[in-house]
């Protein structure tokens, strides 16, 4: 049976792209989860989208490879030759938004450098980099916790680890939070061209500056996989760095800065992480389901018309996944809306899951750990510096984030 069109007032009530969605989705999750947990809705640009919410379909769909990730697989050889649509941008060259065999192709040439032992061995200059950034503030009382602190901590880390030098970090910053604050919303994307080339131009003069002056860096390597023959063509290598580098800077701080605005609304959980900083590992993996930095998956299209819990999806129709609802769902976590920094059970999608499932994760984690346990350290009497109502998240479906967080200490 199609059901497509939902009732007028869940369309009133369900408007994802408003600011009181923005504040706080999870009333809408709820309800969602509970009416019409794989709900079509019509996007900004105009194309249709169904939203997954609850936790068991999101898995299905995630693990799914009916569900593809890479559009042009829709069409034929022959229609990709001819429609100028299936001209790949550069974020589609990448592992994220590709399919199997290539999937696998691109992913395996990053995964060396991404693995938890491989991770581990950047702890001692993780802990540096956030000490020194402390340093830079303790005197201070105060900071703004986004970009002070949780925003620069990864994204020197990735730096270094690809080789982009560190005094070019705050010009592509801009660059980087206006092209996923666009993301499925046309209007911007217009006005983001501009920061596209920009960033697509640094990215040029980067990888042609390492081509002449190999180092020992994530960089180099790959441009060497790309030299070597067809392991990775120039475009896809473009895309890899691209995708590292807005990764990098998108994710993490959204876990710290989610993360402490969690601990700040929970004083006891704050005070027992305090009194047993070894709960750290569970509390992270709690900070990722309670307020997941990722919202929704990025696009998934139906590769072909399938039918869905009780739905048909029309082949080539968007499908998202929700995956802060989906770590908010009663039937996958026991009192979901509770947050519990020791909690044991606890599977939450915030990494994603199946072949896409996120690269970086043991990095996050690691970044997440040390920044948690050193601010909590270094600043026991950390308080909110602003009346919380004052609060702003940051716009866009794609991230879950905090636009700032003032705090006092
Ligand atoms: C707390 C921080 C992070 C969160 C919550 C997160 C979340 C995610 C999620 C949900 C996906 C899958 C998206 C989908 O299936 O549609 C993903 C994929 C990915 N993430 Fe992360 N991420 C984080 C940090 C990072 C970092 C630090 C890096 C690397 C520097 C990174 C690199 C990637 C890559 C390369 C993929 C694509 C993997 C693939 O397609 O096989 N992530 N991430």
């Amino acid at each position: 049976m199609t059901h497509y069109t939902s009732s007028k007032q869940q369309e009133e009530e369900v408007d994802l792209s408003s600011n009181a969605f923005n504040q706080n989705p999870y009333p809408v999750f709820s309800k969602l989860r509970e009416n019409d947990p794989v709900y079509r809705t019509v996007m900004a640009d105009g194309q249709y989208a169904w939203i997954v919410t609850r936790y068991e379909d999101a898995v299905s769909v995630l693990k799914d490879n009916r569900f593809i990730k890479d559009p042009t697989n829709l069409i034929t050889d022959e229609e990709k030759r001819t429609d100028r649509k299936a001209e790949k941008g550069v974020f589609m060259n990448t592992m994220l938004f590709s399919d199997l065999p290539d999937h696998k192709r691109l992913r395996g040439l990053v995964q060396k450098a991404f693995t938890p032992r491989m991770i581990e061995g950047l702890r001692g200059r993780i802990e540096e980099i956030t000490n020194d950034l402390l340093d830079g503030i303790q005197q201070e009382g105060k900071m703004e916790i986004i970009n002070d602190f949780a925003f620069p901590l990864p994204i020197i880390v990735i730096c270094e680890m690809l080789g982009v030098p560190s005094e070019d970090r705050n010009q592509f910053r801009s660059w980087s939070n206006t092209l996923v604050e666009a993301n499925n919303n046309p209007e911007q994307i217009q006005n983001v061209q501009q920061d596209l080339e920009a960033f697509i131009g640094y990215i040029h003069q980067l990888i042609t500056k390492r081509r002449k002056d190999p180092q020992r860096d994530l960089i180099s390597s790959l441009i060497r996989a790309e030299e070597e023959g067809d392991q990775l063509t120039e475009p896809e290598l473009y895309g890899v760095v691209s995708l590292l580098i807005i990764a990098g800077h998108e994710t993490t701080v959204n876990l710290i800065g989610n993360g402490i605005l969690a601990l700040l609304e929970h004083p006891d959980q704050m005070e027992k992480l305090k009194q047993q900083p070894n709960m750290m590992k569970t509390a992270v993996e709690e900070f990722l389901r309670y307020n997941g930095p990722v919202e929704f998956s990025t696009n998934r299209w139906a590769g072909e018309t399938l039918d869905f819990k009780g739905k048909t999806i029309p082949k080539g129709e968007l499908v998202l996944v929700a995956l802060d609802s989906a770590d908010r769902d009663p039937d996958q976590f026991k009192d979901p809306n509770v947050l519990d920094v020791t909690r044991q059970q606890n599977r939450h999608l915030a990494f994603g899951k199946g072949i896409h499932f996120c690269l970086g994760a043991p990095l996050a984690r690691l970044e997440g750990g040390i920044a948690f346990n050193t601010l909590l350290r270094r600043m026991p009497d950390l308080r909110l510096n602003t009346d919380p109502e004052s609060l702003q998240w940051r716009p866009g479906m794609l991230m879950r984030g905090l636009k700032e967080l003032p705090v006092a200490f």
